[in-house]
């Protein structure tokens, strides 16, 4: 089987880690015992450009007992567990072409090496398969029975190229189910990207003025739990309806040139580029903290911060010491990519269990749907979300009342008033 991987070495330990997320995966897990019965991938090729990890490693072993040939690439350069990557080759015959560190070409090379399986059924984590399909490969489009997408800056990209009129396969927007985004966006970049930062610094978190750029789903998470920790939290947006959110929730608000000067540590989840540019690095404090949690690297102007610097170095892991003329140091997590993948592992299984079950169920959807859909970016079906959300209860052990019949008639009626 062809692969690119670090080193085939390393799959005991990939082996024991992903065996122990499989723990905290139980919704997965009995999609995966279904599909290892009923086979509803059987001999689909299925490309996956995803985070490398031991909750991705779950996934793709449960779409192979579905029947699935599966083949897995890194959607980051830098979020790749070698050790993952390494068990999966070995111990499941699935083909893995990701190494942690790769640089951009070979990046490319690992995506060209999925497409070139020509798979009936693709998964994203930014758009980057769909994107070069349509750029470098329309002829795979005819085979294509559709994509998945995983994630808010994907999206984005995939509803743009709707727009457009260029899209020209159906997409299933995962990351819009309520299941995933209410609780992956939420509770997993909340405290996967302060374990990042932490991993990263050691940093003591009460106390810092800790500055988060953008208040969607990831920006409120990552709020709460840095509030959680003792931080005074500084939200900066541009959309008035998330900054009136993020004041009544408790937060000051202001524009990021008013705060770059107080701020200790900076965390950026926008989706958009330049949010800490060069200006804001001229005006912060010594032994500033600068981190990204947004899918792309381009959140914070890291080059203008290369360019303005004297020297640099790397005092730890994950952390470049930028020193600009006269002595200010600024220091930049991950290189400016998303801090909670390279600095840590990511969301925990727990979370990453209910967006990997739209996942396989929206496999299993669009297999059905073949020929049936359009090109275009459709939700995730409402029953898939709310059998997600069934699912995990059941696995958690919590029980939830049902409407009497009298209490549905209520609700489907107009004639009740005062
Ligand atoms: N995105 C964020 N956290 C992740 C994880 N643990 N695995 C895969 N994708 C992720």
């Amino acid at each position: 089987m062809n692969h690119d991987i670090a080193s085939i070495d390393l799959a005991d330990g990939g082996r024991e880690r992903t065996q122990w997320a499989a723990q905290t995966m139980p919704v997965l897990a009995s999609i995966a015992e279904r599909f290892a019965r009923e086979k509803p991938l059987d001999g689909l090729g299925i490309g996956a450009c995803l985070h490398v990890t031991t909750e991705t490693a779950n996934l793709m072993i449960a779409l192979k007992a579905g029947g699935a040939r599966v083949h897995l690439c890194a959607s980051n350069p830098l979020s790749t567990q070698d050790d993952v990557a390494a068990h999966l080759v070995r111990d499941h015959g699935i083909a893995v072409f990701a190494v942690r560190g790769e640089d951009n070409d070979r990046y490319y090379e690992h995506i060209h090496a999925i497409l070139s399986e020509r798979p009936a059924l693709t998964l994203d984590d930014g758009a980057d398969l769909v994107s070069t399909i349509h750029n470098e490969h329309p002829d795979l489009i005819a085979d294509l029975i559709g994509s998945m997408e995983e994630t808010t800056t994907g999206v984005i990209r995939l509803k743009a190229m709707e727009k457009d009129g260029a899209l020209k396969v159906p997409v299933v927007a995962v990351n819009d189910a309520n299941t995933k985004h209410m609780f992956d966006n939420r509770y997993g970049t909340g405290q996967s990207s302060i374990d990042g930062i932490l991993r990263a610094t050691n940093a003591l978190i009460a106390g810092t003025t800790f500055v988060i750029a953008g208040y969607g789903w990831c920006g409120r998470g990552l709020a709460f739990r840095a509030r959680g920790m003792g931080a005074n939290v500084v939200v900066t947006e541009v959309d008035p309806l998330k900054a009136l959110e993020a004041v009544m929730d408790g937060f000051r608000v202001m524009p990021m040139d008013d705060v770059a000067p107080s701020g200790d540590i900076f965390v950026t989840v926008t989706g958009d580029i330049n949010v800490i540019a060069r200006r804001h690095f001229g005006m912060m404090k010594d032994g500033a903290i600068v981190a990204n949690s947004g899918h792309f690297d381009c959140e914070i102007e890291k080059a203008a911060l290369a360019d303005m610097s004297e020297a640099s170095k790397v005092p730890r892991a994950s952390v470049e010491t930028w020193t600009l003329p006269g002595g200010k140091r600024i220091n930049l997590l991950g290189e400016g990519r998303l801090v909670n993948l390279s600095a840590a592992e990511g969301h925990p299984a727990a979370v990453m269990d209910m967006s990997f079950a739209n996942q396989a169920l929206c496999c299993e959807y669009l297999a059905k749907q073949t020929g049936r859909l359009e090109a275009r970016v459709y939700s995730v079906p409402e029953e898939i979300d709310q059998r997600v959300a069934k699912l995990k209860l059941d696995a958690m052990g919590v029980k939830i009342d049902t409407l009497t019949a009298e209490q549905e008639e209520y609700l489907s009626s107009w004639k009740h008033g005062t």
